[in-house]
């Protein structure tokens, strides 16, 4: 266990964790992180699944115990529980209740997991005082409360700022994770998982953030044509999909850039298994990750005849698939309905990354966009387009403006002033911010933001001044009336 412990992270500790939920038939996952006395104390997993009977609960806690699993079942080692919560955790306590049985529960301290598998049995009173904490995401009737407490992750000394960082960084952590590695189960609603945090005895908790799904094969369209493309692979006598996919170039989608780092990262192979993802990216030896290369994702959908064939096998923390040569040997004579195979399409592949390159060279330079819309948006410009140098920005904001004009262009100040006129109009039932109608403000800059090179405006920009600001008026006008 604790060689396995090893490679977790909070993240894919608690994915092992949500594997157990998913199982259990839950509906609804609950990530608490409790905090007490300036430091995290302890991290919940609860669900509402079926529980644990109490005499299936010292199974449940012994490491290595495998069940018979049923053919849709995530459950495979007997061992994710314990060594997820110890790589983490320095005690380990699980209560449960199933239908028609009183909540039961066990803990074991990581220190007496190492000698023996003795741990100790949780009393009852305990158990039902934890069942009756307010869990606000879901009623909790019967199901189960994983909780972990003396957890490394966390600082250890008091310091309520410290510790806020590491839960929101923890927190936007498991979001990404999660919402990764359990997608096709949070696209239709076949879990639900919410990450909250307790403050102290006074017992406040904050709102629930739900994790969203990221689809990392989710683009608008495809980033070169024929694609997606299937591979047909033999491998160990059965066939295989590889489904070849081209991103668009330069995605800012979260489900591009996937948990940070470069986009480079997350090239390669996605394989699933039941659904569940077992890897994301790298090309296990069949390629190097390249720069190029980072627009090609392919997904291949793993049964468990092919998980036992020796040609793939995946790690216990269920992060990584490791491939044989056979895999190799099979990609590379695999071929797809008009002729296609690895070769083409990561020569397809490079050639969209190169072209997506290209289009960005020859784009004209522009004044940035400034104040007055999100920052997500502002960068997105940026990585778009290309500054000209020593440019000013161009803010976007809303003032009065004499008479019924739309829209006024300050040279001086770089900005383009909208009139405050017709503001709610434009907004209608939402608030006014300083970033509010970013659709608006990005058409009206993509308009209006060459009128801001150059040091006068030539007979051909007031000419356009003079076209937009009719036309956006009477528009305006329309909205308002
Ligand atoms: N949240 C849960 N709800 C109901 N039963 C659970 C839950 N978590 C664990 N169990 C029970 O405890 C057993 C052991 O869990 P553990 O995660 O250690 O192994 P596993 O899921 O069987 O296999 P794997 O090592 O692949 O995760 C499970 O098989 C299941 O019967
Ligand atoms: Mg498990």
């Amino acid at each position: 266990m604790d060689s396995i412990g090893r490679n977790h992270r909070l993240e894919t500790a608690a994915a092992d964790l949500v594997d157990n939920s998913i199982d259990a038939a839950a509906t609804h996952v609950l990530i608490r992180f409790v905090v007490a006395r300036g430091k995290v104390q302890s991290l919940y997993v609860v669900d509402n699944g079926l529980g644990i009977a109490p005499d299936k609960i010292d199974d449940a806690m012994t490491a290595g115990v495998r069940r018979d699993y049923d053919p849709t079942e995530l459950g495979h080692f007997g061992l994710g529980l314990k060594a997820a919560s110890f790589s983490q955790a320095g005690s380990l306590t699980v209560i449960s209740r199933a239908n028609g049985s009183p909540p039961v529960g066990r803990r074991w301290l990581a220190s007496k997991a190492r000698e023996s598998f003795e741990c100790d049995v949780v009393g009852e009173e305990f158990c039902a005082r934890e069942f009756r904490r307010r869990w606000r995401f879901f009623d909790l009737t019967i199901g189960t409360i994983i909780r972990w407490d003396d957890i490394q992750a966390f600082p250890n000394v008091r310091d309520e700022d410290a510790t806020s960082r590491f839960i929101t960084d923890a927190t936007t952590r498991l979001e990404k994770h999660l919402g990764l590695v359990f997608h096709r189960f949070l696209e239709d609603e076949r879990i639900k998982i919410g990450i909250q945090t307790e403050f102290g005895q006074a017992g406040g908790v904050g709102l629930t953030a739900e994790v969203k799904p990221l689809d990392p094969f989710g683009y608008p369209r495809s980033g070169a044509g024929g694609y997606p493309q299937s591979l047909h692979a033999q491998i160990d006598g059965r066939a295989v999909d590889v489904v070849c996919h081209v991103w668009p170039g330069r995605s800012q989608l979260p489900q591009f850039r996937l948990p940070g780092g470069s986009p480079e990262r997350f090239q390669g192979f996605y394989f699933y298994r039941r659904d569940r993802l077992l890897q994301a990216g790298g090309w296990n030896n069949v390629e190097v990750k390249r720069r190029d290369l980072q627009l090609g994702r392919a997904a291949i959908d793993l049964d468990d005849l092919l998980i036992e064939s020796n040609v793939f096998r995946m790690n216990p923390e269920k992060s990584r698939v490791e491939t044989g040569h056979e895999f190799s040997r099979a990609l590379a004579r695999a071929r797809g309905e008009s002729g296609g195979d690895l070769r083409s399409y990561f020569a397809d592949a490079q050639s969209a990354f190169k072209q997506a390159n290209q289009r960005r060279r020859a784009r004209a330079q522009v004044a940035p966009l400034g104040r007055g819309v999100p920052p997500r948006l502002r960068r997105a410009v940026r990585h778009e387009l290309t500054a000209l140098p020593g440019q000013e920005d161009v803010d976007i904001r809303w003032r009065r403006l004499r008479g019924d004009a739309f829209f006024d262009i300050d040279r001086e100040s770089g900005t383009i002033w909208l009139n405050a006129k017709y503001r709610s109009a434009v907004l209608g039932d939402r608030p006014s911010t300083f970033n509010d109608a970013p659709l608006l403000k990005t058409l009206v800059y993509l308009l209006a933001e060459n009128l801001f090179h150059g040091s006068w405006l030539g007979p051909k920009d007031r000419d356009n001044i003079d076209l937009w600001q009719a036309l956006l008026t009477a528009a305006a006008k329309e909205e308002a009336s």
